[in-house]
This record gives C-alpha cells, structure tokens and sequence, in this order.
C-alpha cells in the first residue's frame, strides 16, 4: 500500500525549457565541430530530459541509452548498481554525453562514468538536470547540472515515485498527507 501524497510543483516546465536552452549553448561551445558525438541517457529517468536535450543541441548526435539501477520501488538508494542494459554501440574513440537526470548519492553516475571510461572514448561529459548535493555519499558531480534542489522527494520530467508519475511536465516534490 503506498501513501497518500500530493504533489507541489517545485521547477516549472517553462523553467526546465528555459534552462536546457542555456545548457545547450555551453554543451554546444564544448563539442562544437565534432562528429562523432554519443549522448547516452540512463534509463528510465532521463527519457524526457534526454529526448529535450538532443532537440536543442544543434549538432549531428547518435543516441544510445543504458540502464543502471540504484534504486527499486522504494526511495533510498542502496550502494549496489546494477547495468540492467548496455549500450547497442561501442564508444571506443567517439566523444560521449552521459545524460542523468538526477544525481544523488552519486552512485549511479560514478558507477557509470567508470564503466565507460573503461571503454577508451575520445572524450567524455556528463549532464544532470537535477543534482541534491547534500545527499551526496561519493564526490563525484556532473559538468553541467539543471538545478541544485534540497533533499526533498521529486517526481516529474522523467523521475518517478514507485514508477508513477514519470509523465508530469514539471518537477514536483513528493508531500505526504498521511
Ligand atoms: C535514480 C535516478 C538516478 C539515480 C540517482 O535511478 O534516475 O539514475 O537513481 O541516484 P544515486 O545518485 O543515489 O545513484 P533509478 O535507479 O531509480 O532508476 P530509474 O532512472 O529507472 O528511475
């Protein structure tokens, strides 16, 4: 049985469209004149923003997708991370985006990053939309962070609680009623 919840919204969609422009630009300046450019999303949380980003970037970009977990149903982290999906290409050589859409206790994204440095890109980069540096159980960040939030429980753009409500347009913040 889960509890009962409303949800506040905390980063309008506006904002999040706004903000990936800016983004955009600085990843822009960064591979600019490249062609051999993989954004690779983590799965599933950043379908929506993944999907945002290469839209604006105006650059010739192959998209691939990974599946990591840290996390099952419920809301705490464990330290394990498991690779439920690998990448279909190799990345040996090629200039490579990894997408999250939210880094916490920096698990995943350390996970990740060391797994496919293994695998000898050109050049890699990371993006998050959101970052909660206080939760933060490994010292890693991404190059380019959406939004710092507090430690509070968002769903929306992507990001679920217990797999519902990835479809909201907007970030919201998980409030209990019970
Ligand atoms: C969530 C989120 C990040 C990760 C962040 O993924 O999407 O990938 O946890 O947490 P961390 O910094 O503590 O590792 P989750 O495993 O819930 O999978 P999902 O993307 O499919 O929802």
């Amino acid at each position: 049985m889960q509890r009962p919840y409303v949800i506040d919204e905390l980063i309008t969609a506006k904002a999040i469209a706004a903000r990936i422009e800016e983004l955009c630009r600085e990843i822009h300046s960064e591979f600019r004149g490249t062609d051999k450019l993989i954004v690779v999303g983590l799965l599933r949380g950043s379908f929506i923003f993944i999907a945002d980003l290469v839209r604006e970037l105006d650059l010739p970009v192959e998209v691939d997708f990974l599946e990591a977990s840290s996390y099952g149903d419920g809301m705490e982290s464990s330290k394990e991370v498991r690779i439920l999906k690998d990448l279909r290409g190799a990345i040996e050589g090629r200039d490579v985006l990894v997408v999250e859409d939210i880094v916490d206790t920096g698990f995943t994204l350390s996970h990740v990053i060391g797994l496919l440095q293994s695998r000898g890109p050109a050049r890699m980069k990371s993006i998050a939309l959101l970052d909660k540096p206080t939760r933060r159980e490994i010292a890693i960040k991404a190059d380019w962070t959406g939004f710092e939030i507090p430690d509070e429980f968002v769903v929306g753009y992507g990001i679920d609680y217990a797999q519902r409500n990835r479809n909201l347009g907007f970030i919201g913040s998980v409030r209990f009623t019970d």
